[in-house]
């Protein structure tokens, strides 16, 4: 049987200064105006409509994403937190996380920010050096990357992100790790270490940069990176994803554990269990900004939208649950798919046969061998 998990909410702000050539995500150059009054309307209206798919249950975090949700001033982040604490239920104390462009911030934003009641904010460092900046097409340099990390621990904020990027083009080990060693500096409660990827339909997909480090030189760069910060006192507990004691991020944990989430905003995505329906439900919102403005009060706005068959939902589950150093416990499996643990037995023995995977009692993870090949292992799971 299905039941209902925690429920997280991502908000999207769709704009950046610039598009950057390795980037996929639903990210625009700004206009010259942004229409941040009416794009903070359209949220509203939006997540006014999707209210009954959500009715009564508590929203265990918040997460503004982009795009560069730190281009919109402090008054429009409360004025969309306050509409949507409003409009749900807020659980007390609650995460709610601000992405930030290093290139895009003041002192008094910050701290318009904290009293909105943002508490964690996540930086889009890549790197501290400038020549990789400059060949990722970055607004900021790395002088710029630390004035902004210390201008919001100055504001007072304790909780922060930094996302590094590595294996970038024309990148040695030595930088990477000397990347490493500046953002550990800044002493933060979370850094986020990313293997550069070249997404379909990017300028860098289009014209690959001569440069880039080969693929076992990019996993040495990888394993070197994470002993650094392992030996920093970060504990890795995701693929990409390294924190202080009890500073993991609540949001992604929360989709790491097949856990529900509402999306508002252009292109957003959202996942919501329906127990009553024996369904688990996918919806994502039209992906232009413009045509988001325009639709965002009716249904239109709904790009679309599948039900996950039981077939599917395997392979969903571990795309997502096998990232996670914990893996997952065949309890969190059933309740999160609605499957029995037999839809998965005979697949899963096969892969602790192969050492990829181990199961101890309850709990299933990736073995290191596993994490190596982690694609593969989810792959076992396709329908
Ligand atoms: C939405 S952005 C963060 C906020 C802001 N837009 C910025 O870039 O400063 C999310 C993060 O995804 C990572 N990212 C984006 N494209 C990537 C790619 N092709 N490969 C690896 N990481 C990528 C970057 O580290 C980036 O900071
Ligand atoms: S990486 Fe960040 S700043 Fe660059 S285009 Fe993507 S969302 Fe915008």
């Amino acid at each position: 049987m299905l039941a209902l998990p925690p429920l997280a909410l991502y908000i999207h702000i769709p704009w950046c200064v610039k598009k950057c050539p390795y980037c996929d995500f639903n990210s625009h150059a700004r206009p010259d105006a942004l229409p941040v009054a009416e794009y903070v309307d359209a949220l509203l209206a939006d997540l006014e409509q999707d209210l009954p798919l959500v009715w009564g249950r508590p929203v265990t975090s918040v997460f503004f994403g982009g795009g560069t949700p730190s281009l919109f001033p402090g008054d429009a982040i409360a004025r969309i937190l306050d509409g949507c604490a409003a409009r749900l239920s807020f659980r007390p104390g609650l995460e709610v996380t601000l992405e930030t462009n290093p290139g895009t911030v003041e002192h008094d934003r910050f701290e318009a920010y904290r009293r909105a009641g943002v508490n964690r904010l996540s930086f889009g460092i890549q790197s501290f050096d400038d020549g990789c900046l400059q060949r990722l097409g970055r607004i900021h340099d790395s002088a710029q990357a630390t004035r902004a990390v210390q201008l919001a621990q100055d504001a007072g904020f304790d909780n922060l992100n930094l996302d590094l990027m590595y294996a970038l083009p024309g990148q040695t080990m030595a930088m990477a790790l000397h990347d490493v060693e500046r953002a550990l500096a800044l002493q933060p409660a979370h850094l986020s270490h990313y293997h550069l990827t070249l997404e379909p339909n990017t300028v860098f997909a289009a014209r690959p940069p001569a440069d880039l480090p080969e693929d076992d030189v990019a996993w040495d760069m990888q394993e070197a990176c994470q002993a650094a910060i392992a030996a920093g006192g970060y504990a890795q507990y995701e693929v990409s994803a390294y924190a202080r004691a009890g500073r993991q991020c609540a949001h992604n944990l929360n989709y790491w554990r097949f856990g529900d989430y509402l999306g508002i905003g252009a292109g957003a995505h959202g996942k919501l269990t329906l127990p009553a329906e024996d369904a688990i439900l996918r919806r994502w919102k039209v992906k232009q900004p413009r045509d988001y403005l325009a639709k965002a009060s009716t249904e239109a706005r709904i790009g679309g939208d599948e039900r996950l068959g039981e077939a599917q939902r395997p392979f969903d589950f571990m795309l997502n649950a096998l990232r996670l150093e914990e893996g997952f416990t065949l309890a969190l499996f059933e309740a999160r798919t609605g499957l029995s643990r037999e839809a998965i037995r005979s697949r899963l023995a096969d892969l602790v046969a192969r050492e990829l995977v181990e199961c101890v009692d309850e709990q299933v993870r990736p073995t290191e061998l596993g994490r190596r090949f982690l694609n593969d292992v989810m792959g076992a799971f396709l329908p």
